[in-house]
């Protein structure tokens, strides 16, 4: 070839795509922070994708140019789906010492005057966010570690779900200066509104809804699948920058260049040069929080000067440069006229409280939930009573209290937890350890069957959508089903009117019907409504054991052996197909023709016969599920804890410091992907020649 000194040849491919790949997440992740941190935006949300495409396909074709804070792995990454790792906290998180009333805050000011021997000190007011204390490492501007707040020494590293969070900088901004190494905390939240959804959907489909966005953001960082983060949507605020090169010796102005940064910090935040100026911030948050996105519970107050907070020091407990002021619940009060009782799916029975309608947090209250039996007793209810009613953080109301001395004298029936079923009539249990009262008649009593139906058909099970709660009630009450294995057995004939009315939808349905039997093997798992299996534990049984029949002969050891599988779930899978009538169930299931199988996965070679191997680390060139099948299919074993039989780990990037030191203290080598891959298509060009 000609050299042309006008046209000179292009850079390498290589590097010309890196480079690219370079500017692409620089450019995504700038309008990341544009959009989710200011609001704002330069560019459609069409050019956006093009963008994030543009890098996606890049990225797969380049795996050597990964990283794990590209902004294309937002989107839930597949890695570091191992039960968390435990992490010393750099340094301990403590906790807030709680005050209630304007006398504590001022006591708390006072404290700090004392303390500060007279010199003048400014207050930082912010909200406290309710959800759960998050610690963020950055060491050179990216984020490398996140761990839950745990015991406040130690906590659970939950890097990958926290990479989830759109609002968070996986990469600071550029063009602004930041310390090498830091630390941020903050706050992980579920939105109220993604919080609604989430439990619109879990409603749907038969789960149990979670009380408050606090307990919703926690499952949800708990959750070995950070696809489940990514889809649910979480967020943070954050409100704490430690270094040991701070910014300023003002925490504001430390919170400020944070926001610079590239954080979510509440633009709530406000400097308060005297207790008035603090009053004003909690009397204008007290009701303003209402409109919020996210939930708070108080408003927390910081001695803004981090040289003065040093001199104030701690307690054992909490910093006494530091309070946090709690808001009063919102409370009602309002006359109890009856308790009914609910039974759910998995024979749980609910008490409810039936109220006379009342205005509560700008909603109308008639119901509330009295949880269980021992709280009943507690509150020595009667019928008549006039009762308090909170919504703090939680969204279903609740009987804190009963108004003793409006009591008639003349009381109306004592409210007592019910003996027996009142769908069914069966007596009632209560399992040890548990507040829960069960109906143990899963077999005959009619929410329990009809819950366990609407679980089977709803959407991330069999997803026969022409069914709904109503046409599975109509066909009870018909006594055309009985269980969801009844379902196969329906015919047009048996839906549409006598006269042959609603032919149409009754052939649709039949159709529906029909077509689940195509439905892949996991979600037919998921499907049988096994308690406390779902979809994630489900997939991740029928990946690992991949039929039904292997699933049904699984001991308790070799289902907890499973990533992601512990000892309550193993059990209730055990449980669950020791059960004749369950039995029954799956048995008809089969029958019918319901997937009961993954596909069979080809044997690509046997160079892994007889190894044992650990995956541990993220990794270039595959997916960790990619890894775990190109073992298996080449013979091996997969397991996920490092012992005496552990052949060599097959190790990635950033591999926990804990299971490195187990490798060594057993003497377990460490085998990078590169070899990895040579030895397995070594192997299998000697298998060809033979
Ligand atoms: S500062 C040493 N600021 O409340 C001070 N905490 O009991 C560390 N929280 O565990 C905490 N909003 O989870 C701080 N603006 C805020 C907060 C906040 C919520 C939570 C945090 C902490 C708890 C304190």
């Amino acid at each position: 070839m000609q050299y042309d000194l006008f046209n000179p040849p292009p850079l390498p491919e290589e590097q010309e795509s890196k480079a690219r790949i370079e500017a692409l997440r620089a450019e995504l992740h700038r309008h990341n922070h544009n959009y989710y941190v200011l609001g704002v935006s330069e560019i459609s949300d069409q050019t956006f994708d093009q963008l994030m495409h543009e890098l996606q396909d890049l990225e797969a074709a380049h795996p050597e140019f990964y990283d794990p804070n590209s902004p294309t792995q937002r989107v839930g990454s597949d890695l570091g789906n191992e039960g968390f790792q435990t992490v010393m906290h750099q340094r301990p998180m403590l906790s807030l010492a709680n005050t209630y009333n304007r006398a504590d805050v001022q006591a708390f000011y006072e404290r700090v005057r004392q303390g500060l021997g007279g010199t003048p000190f400014n207050i930082c007011c912010e909200l406290k966010f309710d959800g759960l204390s998050i610690s963020l490492i950055y060491e050179n501007r990216r984020l490398v570690r996140a761990v839950t707040r745990g015991d406040g020494t130690r906590g659970d590293d939950v890097t990958a779900n926290v990479r989830t969070i759109r609002t968070l900088p996986l990469q600071l901004r550029e063009g602004v200066a930041a310390p090498d190494h830091f630390e941020m905390r903050g706050e992980v939240l579920l939105p109220w509104e993604r919080f609604e959804t989430l439990n619109r959907v879990r409603q749907a489909s038969g789960q149990p809804l979670f009380a408050n966005p606090r307990n919703a953001a926690s499952g949800t960082l708990k959750s070995k699948d950070p696809h489940v983060a990514a889809e649910r949507g979480l967020d943070a605020y954050l409100y704490y920058v430690l270094a040991n090169d701070m910014p300023s010796d003002s925490h504001y102005a430390n919170l400020l260049a944070a926001r610079m940064w590239g954080f979510q910090v509440s633009n709530a935040t406000r400097l308060a040069h005297s207790l008035d100026e603090i009053y004003d911030f909690i009397d204008y948050w007290d009701t303003a929080r209402r409109s919020l996105p996210v939930a708070t519970d108080g408003i927390v107050l910081k001695v803004d000067s981090l040289s003065q907070q040093e001199q104030l020091g701690l307690t054992a407990k909490s910093p006494r440069w530091a309070i946090a002021y709690k808001f009063q619940a919102e409370r009602a009060r309002t006359k109890l006229l009856s308790v009914t009782f609910q039974v759910g799916r998995t024979g749980a029975v609910t008490p409810v409280a039936n109220m006379e309608p009342v205005l509560l947090a700008g909603t109308t209250v008639k119901r509330a939930s009295l949880h269980n039996a021992d709280i009943i007793q507690s509150l020595d209810l009667y019928e008549g009573d006039y009762v308090f009613v909170e919504k703090a953080g939680e969204i279903i109301p609740q009987i804190v209290g009963v108004d003793y001395d409006a009591r008639p004298l003349l009381t109306g029936r004592k409210v007592d937890f019910i003996k027996k079923c009142p769908e069914c009539g069966a007596p009632l249990v209560r399992y040890e350890g548990e507040a829960a009262h069960y109906c143990p008649n899963t077999t005959a009593c009619p929410p329990q069957l009809k819950g366990r139906v609407e679980h089977f058909i709803s959407r991330d099970a069999m997803n026969i959508e022409s069914l709904g709660p109503e046409t599975i009630d109509d066909f009870f009450a018909r006594g055309l089903i009985n269980d969801a294995a009844d379902l196969y057995k329906l015919r047009v004939e048996d839906l549409q009117g006598v006269d042959g009315s609603r032919r149409k939808s009754a052939e649709k349905i039949i159709a529906a019907i029909a077509e689940s039997k195509q439905v892949a093997f996991p979600r037919v798992l998921y499907a049988l409504g096994i308690r406390f299996v779902g979809r994630v534990a489900a997939q991740q049984v029928a990946e690992a054991l991949r039929s039904l029949n292997t699933i049904r002969q699984a001991s308790l050891e070799e289902l907890q052996a499973i990533d992601g599988i512990g000892q309550k779930i193993a059990q209730s899978i055990v449980d669950f197909f020791a059960d004749k009538r369950a039995a029954d169930l799956v048995n008809r299931l089969v029958a019918a023709g319901v997937q009961t199988s993954l596909p069979q996965q080809e044997a690509l070679g046997i160079s892994l016969a007889g190894k044992t191997i650990v995956i541990s680390g993220t990794f270039a060139h595959h997916s960790r599920e990619e890894y775990k099948e190109l073992i298996v299919r080449h013979g091996g074993k997969n397991t996920s804890s490092i012992s005496k039989k552990t052949s060599f780990i097959l190790a990635g990037n950033n591999i926990g410091p804990a299971k490195l030191e187990k490798a060594q203290s057993l003497g377990v080598p460490l085998m990078d992907e590169d070899t990895f891959l040579a030895l397995i298509s070594a192997n299998n060009n000697a298998n060809n020649n033979f």
